[in-house]
């Protein structure tokens, strides 16, 4: 019998493009930290900061799936998410959920820590200047932080290739155009009206660098 796929968009543009300028602004950040370029280095920070703000108010007012009343955080479906028998069936997976928020803590912390960190040579941070004292404090948890970051990298990467090629789902498309392309019953169809989420990440975006530069 042919299989009925059941296309119904889950992602809105808005998190899509998120999702997009998020690995765009990881990438920035960290090769222009490591290519010692701090000066640019601070701008793809406060970008990226300003992209986890907007996710954090998407998360109270995008579409469905991209709110945070909709994730499940349920300790027993994340234990059993990677057993055979497992039977969750809706499209927000529990490690998925604590996945996101653990990302948006971990980002917000490196960018805050950022902010107040020097290189101890060249170049101070813009907030640096508010707590002389413990600048070395700040620039440890900047240092340490992006280490943690990578694990997190690593593991969402491998999680998304599990379920791309084991459980053959297609993730990967799915969060490029927002089609859910399974058959199961309890997914709820979102109706965007994207253009608001587009102008709150650009804004969210955008004024923090033109801050920067403006103070610069
Ligand atoms: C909010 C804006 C940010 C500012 C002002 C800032 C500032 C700094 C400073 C001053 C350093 C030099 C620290 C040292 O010499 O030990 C540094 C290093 C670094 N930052 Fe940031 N940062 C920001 C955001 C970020 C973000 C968002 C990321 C990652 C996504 C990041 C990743 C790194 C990395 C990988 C290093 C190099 C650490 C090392 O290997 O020594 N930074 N940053
Ligand atoms: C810098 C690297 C990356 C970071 C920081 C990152 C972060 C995230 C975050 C925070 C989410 C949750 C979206 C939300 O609800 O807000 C997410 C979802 C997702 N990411 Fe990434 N991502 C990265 C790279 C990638 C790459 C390279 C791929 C593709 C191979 C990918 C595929 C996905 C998919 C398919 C989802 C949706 C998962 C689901 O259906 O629940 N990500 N990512």
């Amino acid at each position: 019998m042919k299989e009925i796929i059941r296309n119904k968009k889950i992602w809105d543009l808005p998190l899509r493009l998120f999702h997009i300028s998020l690995i765009f602004l990881v990438i920035g950040s960290i090769s222009s930290a490591k290519l010692n370029m701090l000066d640019l280095h601070q701008y793809f920070g406060v970008a990226l900061l300003g992209l986890v703000f907007f996710r954090i108010i998407w998360g109270f007012f995008g579409t469905y799936y991209s709110r945070f009343k909709s994730f499940n955080l349920s300790i027993i479906d994340a234990l059993s998410q990677f057993s055979k028998t497992n039977t969750i069936t809706s499209i927000r997976t529990p490690i998925g959920c604590y996945s996101t928020l653990i990302f948006i803590i971990v980002l917000l912390s490196i960018s805050i820590s950022g902010l107040f960190s020097s290189d101890d040579i060249l170049y101070d941070a813009p907030l640096s200047f508010l707590t002389p004292n413990h600048i070395s404090d700040w620039t440890y948890l900047h240092n340490i932080l992006h280490y943690i970051l990578y694990i997190l990298i690593g593991t969402h990467i491998s999680a998304i290739l599990y379920y791309q090629i084991v459980k053959k789902i297609k993730i990967i498309e799915r969060i490029l155009d927002g089609y859910s392309r399974i058959e199961k019953m309890n997914i709820v169809s979102i109706n965007e009206k994207p253009l608001i989420g587009i102008l709150i990440l650009f804004i969210l975006t955008i004024l923090p660098v033109l801050i920067l530069l403006y103070f610069n």
